[in-house]
């Protein structure tokens, strides 16, 4: 066994006993009582278990799946249960806008795959907000981002089409004509 502490979704955790060999996965879902965050693959493969982890650099996934929750020991750590704004009940007051987006067009069916879209999304549109890109890129910028995510149900288009929608709208995420 080892002692972790982490902070989830803005709050902190720990320190915890866990054995060394725990992954984040059943750290997030047996521990914490997180279940959004989904097993499918078990391999690191179908990013449905993706968590976003704050780097100094800014967010990245990480398949919980195949990472040690020890490895999450004193980082700070995004979840599809921390994206949505909540009131003094703890109910979901408003969802993020990329939750939003998925919402609108309509873009799971089973919603399994979900929550490692809302998180891969949510790391690009972070990442954009620091470094915008011309629109002309967004197309492609989004199918490389959310490449490695599997969905079983929608054959994909429409969790292309609202990230990359709500990409163009989103005023400081693309490059105005002269570049600025
Ligand atoms: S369950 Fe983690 S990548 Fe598939
Ligand atoms: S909506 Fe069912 S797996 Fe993606």
């Amino acid at each position: 066994m080892t002692e972790i502490s982490m902070t989830v979704n803005g709050n902190s955790v720990g320190p915890i006993d866990v054995p060394e060999d725990l992954m984040m996965l059943e750290f997030l879902n047996e521990y914490l009582n997180l279940t959004g965050t989904r097993y499918g693959c078990g391999q690191g493969v179908c990013r449905a278990c993706a968590v976003l982890v704050d780097m100094a650099d800014g967010a990245r996934t990480m398949a919980a799946c195949v990472t040690g929750a020890i490895w999450f020991d004193g980082r700070s750590v995004r979840t599809v249960e921390g994206h949505a704004t909540r009131d003094a009940q703890g109910q979901i007051a408003q969802l993020s806008p990329v939750q939003q987006a998925f919402l609108d067009h309509f873009s799971f069916q089973c919603s399994y795959c979900t929550p490692g879209f809302v998180n891969e999304a949510t790391a690009l549109v972070e990442r954009l907000a620091r470094a915008p890109i011309a629109r002309a890129d967004v197309e492609a910028t989004v199918l490389e981002a959310l490449n490695g995510n599997i969905c079983r149900c929608t054959g994909y288009v429409r969790y292309l089409g609202a990230t990359r929608d709500l990409i163009l709208e989103t005023p400081g995420l693309t490059l105005t004509e002269d570049g600025a």
